[in-house]
């Protein structure tokens, strides 16, 4: 008995990081994916762009839990594409329950009066009307199918406060809440629950990579991970430097689960603290 049997999820950014975690949690506890990626690198992010390899490592590992995966190269910057994977995923695995607007980027920190108009577009564009599109692509078919859901939406700990010269991902991760909160409006009546995590550091290709040490050890010519460790420590309540990708998982798979069937609306910090330091 999985607590999420018979359930279908779509997962945007699915083919590495948290969101292919996200996928491989979701198929341990019954449900089958409906996964899309962009799957190329991004112009100004910090991290490499995930890859066709990427996207089958996470489709080898649900299908290795006996579930079914559909895994589509989509763009959330474009709604069609969107659409079209929401669209044959249904068609093909019959039915939709669950919402994960995951994909995001980070890019090149700067001074808020510093951030080029382009950066700043992207970011949102990505971060936060990515997320909307991703759910409004979803929602005719909840609605249709009238079993209700739910959808959580990824912000950040940069979802519920500043922090500076990003000011670009704390915006756009702030929207985000303003988009989870109307969408809980909106959809309740029909049973469809909407929530938001937030996350403090999580290792994942994001942040483990040259420019993360370097933003975070200005100090250090070649910052590595380890010293990315202590400064990222520094940042949390509880003595750890930074979650695992199954931390988000497992609070996803609660907030999608019948026991938290009447939880909606919430932003739900897993930060080791850091909200409250
Ligand atoms: N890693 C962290 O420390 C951290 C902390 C808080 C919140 N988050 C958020 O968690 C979410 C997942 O990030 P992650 O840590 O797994 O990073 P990641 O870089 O490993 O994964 C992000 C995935 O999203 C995909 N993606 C990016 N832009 C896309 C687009 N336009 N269309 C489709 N897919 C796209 C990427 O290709 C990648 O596979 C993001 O929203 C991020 O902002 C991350």
């Amino acid at each position: 008995m999985g607590r999420l049997d018979g359930k279908v999820a779509l997962i945007s950014g699915v083919a590495r990081g948290q969101g292919r975690s996200h996928a491989i949690r979701m198929a341990e506890e019954g449900a089958d994916i409906i996964g899309f990626d962009i799957l190329e690198p991004i112009p100004g992010s910090t991290s490499e762009g995930a890859t066709e390899a990427d996207m089958a490592e996470t489709v080898k590992a649900v299908e290795a839990l006996d579930r079914r995966i559909i895994a589509k190269k989509a763009d959330v910057r474009s709604f069609d594409q969107v659409k079209a994977v929401a669209d044959e995923g249904v068609a093909e695995l019959g039915r939709l329950d669950i919402v994960l607007g995951n994909a995001g980027i980070s890019s090149s920190p700067s001074a808020a009066d510093l951030i080029s108009d382009e950066a700043f577009m992207d970011m949102v564009d990505i971060n936060l009307t990515g997320v909307w599109r991703t759910v409004k692509a979803a929602i005719p078919h909840m609605r249709a199918a009238g079993n209700g859901g739910s959808v959580v939406l990824t912000s950040s700990a940069a979802g519920l406060m500043g922090y500076a010269n990003i000011a670009h991902y704390v915006s756009a991760k702030h929207g985000v809440v303003g988009l989870m909160r109307t969408l809980a409006l909106e959809l309740g009546p029909e049973m469809i629950r909407v929530n938001s995590v937030h996350p403090t550091t999580v290792d994942t290709p994001m942040v483990m990579n040259q420019a993360t040490f370097s933003l975070f050890r200005p100090d250090l010519e070649n910052a590595t991970k380890e010293d990315f460790a202590a400064a990222a420590t520094q940042m949390n309540l509880m003595p750890v430097p930074w979650l695992e990708d199954f931390d988000i998982s497992n609070a996803i798979i609660f907030l999608c689960s019948d026991e938290a069937r009447y939880i909606t609306g919430v932003t739900l910090p897993v930060d080791a603290g850091v909200l409250v330091k």
